[in-house]
């Protein structure tokens, strides 16, 4: 079983500048709920239990949002609004959290690598990315979790793109062993449109064996002085990657960002018909 996952948030977030210059793009909300509640949210329902944060510079804003809040919870109490408590304890007692520093930030590997000690000689765990949400009907780490329960080996989740966006992401290769899951036999980080050897790319998804790490002591630099997770990836011997089902969002991504707002907001009963009849007359 699955009970650990390794969030990386040490992340300096340019992309989203300037929100992200004293904040961290972790904590920028979609409607009321920071992203990476939405992730956390993502792992507990998926049976997830401890969460190591990989944080860096001024990135307290996350330990404080996954800590009890003593103050605001008396005036919750008073003011009487039960409903906002709840749901503030809940999220903070649903599992436990850990916080590791990335001192500098050398890439994805890198800060994998910093959750070692951490982690059991024995164990696998996963890793999610604070900037990829996926909205499903089943958690996509749960879905995840299935394959790894069937295959006893690592697996990654899959999304297929557009054949000029293959070069921002690692992309794979391999064979259908079912209509969602391919055995990989190779790994590419970020290949030109013509080198690339599919457009299955991986998403921020990993479920990884302790092996990753010493993989990663073995992995080099590479010219931008990051360590890249695919590159250490590609040392496992078995390695499966699933096609999830599920809408998935770059949350670091300001157009992707803006349509998480939009279609998330539009699933809240409180919001959907306000908001659909607000943007049909904008649309007219
Ligand atoms: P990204 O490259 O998407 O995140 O890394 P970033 O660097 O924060 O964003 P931009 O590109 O400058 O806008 C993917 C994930 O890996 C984490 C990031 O926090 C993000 O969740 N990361 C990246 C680290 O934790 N440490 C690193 O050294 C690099």
């Amino acid at each position: 079983m699955i009970r650990t996952a390794v969030i990386p948030v040490a992340g300096l977030g340019t992309r989203f500048l300037p929100a992200t210059k004293a904040i961290p793009k972790e904590m920028i909300p979609i409607i009321d709920k920071p992203t990476i509640q939405y992730i956390v949210e993502e792992a507990v329902d998926s049976g997830i239990e401890h969460i190591i944060f990989i944080t860096g510079r001024n990135k307290s804003a996350i330990a404080n949002h996954f800590d009890y809040h003593p103050e605001l919870e008396s005036h919750l109490r008073e003011k009487n609004k039960l409903d906002e408590l709840a749901g503030i304890r809940e999220l903070v007692s649903r599992a436990r959290f850990s916080f590791v520093r990335q001192n500098e930030p050398k890439g994805l590997g890198h800060a994998v690598l910093c959750a070692r000690h951490l982690i059991g000689k024995d164990e696998s765990f996963a890793v999610l990315l604070g900037d990829d949400i996926i909205n499903s009907e089943v958690p996509a780490l749960k879905q995840m979790m299935m394959v790894h329960d069937d295959k006893k080996a690592p697996v990654l989740a899959l999304q297929e793109v557009s054949p000029e966006d293959v070069s921002k992401y690692g992309v794979v290769a391999g064979e259908y062993v079912s209509d969602t899951i391919l055995k990989l036999s190779g790994l590419v980080e970020k290949p030109e449109p013509k080198a690339a050897p599919s457009n299955l790319a991986i998403i921020g998804r990993y479920i990884l064996s302790y092996d990753i790490f010493g993989f990663i002591k073995e992995t080099n630099m590479d010219t931008t002085g990051e360590i890249q997770l695919t590159n250490a990836l590609r040392r496992y011997k078995e390695i499966y990657g699933l096609l999830f089902q599920g809408k998935r969002y770059d949350a670091g991504n300001k157009l992707d960002y803006l349509r998480a707002t939009v279609e998330l907001a539009l699933e809240r009963p409180e919001f959907r018909e306000p908001f659909s009849a607000y943007l049909k007359n904008l649309c007219k």
